[in-house]
């Protein structure tokens, strides 16, 4: 008999406080940095974005987010014998966030760890849950993503700091004898660390170097459009589907000109495209599954819907998985 994976439930948690534009316009004025919400609106669609309080930490989101997914599947927390946490904004430098999650879930013995693969880390982390399943080393497992990228944030960089929230998204996915996940593909690109980074690190009791957010956002926005469509493409052929056959894409949730351009280069039209930018901004990690939990609540993805994920960010890394719901 085949083995699949397949997703029986999502979740999702956005911390409570708003920020739209306006407020981040007045966050910089403070510090006589001009920025407004017509221009974040017109170059990235973003209206809103959900910053976490002191306190709290990725691993809150994250755990919330899977309680709502394993609700959703039907699934006892007993039941999980995998959990992977895609984020780069761990709770700690170690254990890792998915160590954290499984105990405030009150879960004991299955293997968990984290996926660093910034705004790619979602489908990172379930293509190897995938895998996992398909091939017998775990039957029910969390996937999430979870990040706190305000924390990272330099607000006097105007080019950043309004594009980026807090939030997370997961999954249950489950062995199953129909599939599921179709076709995934991963990729990375060492050589463009420079252009999305937070180059600071860890040593002798100090941070050494900036613990902030960089990014070149021309070149990001360059190199993402290109490879989200050889990425699409890529899962398409291997799974024998045409573009047509989609009826969601659900891409990362960075820049609504970036989505348009993907879904004009595949011949979706902009109806067929989940977007949560204008209300999350850029969450990382955490966009996919977040997107996917608000489409499945809003009624717009519904069972047996062909599903195509895609993500792209620092690394620089990109990917995409194929999957019936
Ligand atoms: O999650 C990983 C993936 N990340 C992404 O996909 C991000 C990809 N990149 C982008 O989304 C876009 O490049 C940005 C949204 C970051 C920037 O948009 P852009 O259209 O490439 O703008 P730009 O960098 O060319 O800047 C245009 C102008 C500049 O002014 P001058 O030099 O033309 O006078 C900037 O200084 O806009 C200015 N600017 C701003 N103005 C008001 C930059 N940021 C702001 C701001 N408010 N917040």
């Amino acid at each position: 008999m085949n083995r699949f994976a397949r997703i029986s439930g999502t979740g999702s948690c956005l911390p409570p406080l708003r920020l739209t534009n306006a407020d981040m316009a007045a966050r910089l004025a403070e510090r006589g940095i001009e920025t407004s919400d017509e221009w974040i609106v017109e170059r990235t669609g973003i209206h809103a974005r959900h910053f976490v309080a002191d306190g709290v930490f990725a691993s809150d989101l994250g755990a919330e987010a899977a309680r709502q997914a394993m609700q959703a599947a039907g699934v006892a927390p007993a039941d999980i014998d995998l959990i992977i946490v895609a984020t780069s904004t761990p709770d700690m430098v170690f254990p890792s966030t998915a160590a954290i999650v499984q105990h405030k879930l009150g879960i004991a013995g299955c293997p968990v760890f984290d996926v660093q693969a910034v705004c790619s880390g979602f489908v990172y982390a379930l293509t190897v849950a995938d895998a996992m399943i398909r091939t017998g080393s775990a039957n029910k497992a969390l996937v999430i993503g979870a990040e706190v990228f305000s924390r990272l944030l330099d607000f006097n960089d105007r080019t950043t700091c309004v594009l980026f929230g807090d939030g997370a998204g997961a999954v249950v996915l489950e062995a199953s004898d129909t599939p599921g996940i179709l076709a995934t593909d991963l990729h990375a690109d060492g050589k463009h660390v420079g252009i999305l980074c937070v180059p600071g690190h860890v040593s002798g009791g100090a941070v050494l170097g900036d613990p902030l957010l960089k990014m070149d956002g021309q070149a990001v926005f360059k190199l993402a459009v290109g490879v989200l469509e050889d990425a699409a493409r890529a899962v398409l052929t291997k799974a024998g589907k045409q573009e047509s056959d989609v009826d969601w894409l659900i891409p990362h949730q960075a820049n609504i000109r970036i989505m348009q351009s993907t879904a004009r280069k595949l011949k979706l039209p902009m109806d067929k495209v989940v977007v949560t930018v204008n209300e999350h901004g850029n969450t990382s990690a955490a966009s996919i599954p977040l997107a996917l939990d608000h489409a499945v609540r809003a009624g717009q993805v519904k069972k047996g819907d062909t599903l195509l994920l895609e993500g792209v960010g620092g690394g620089f890394t990109w990917g995409a998985v194929l999957l019936d719901f």
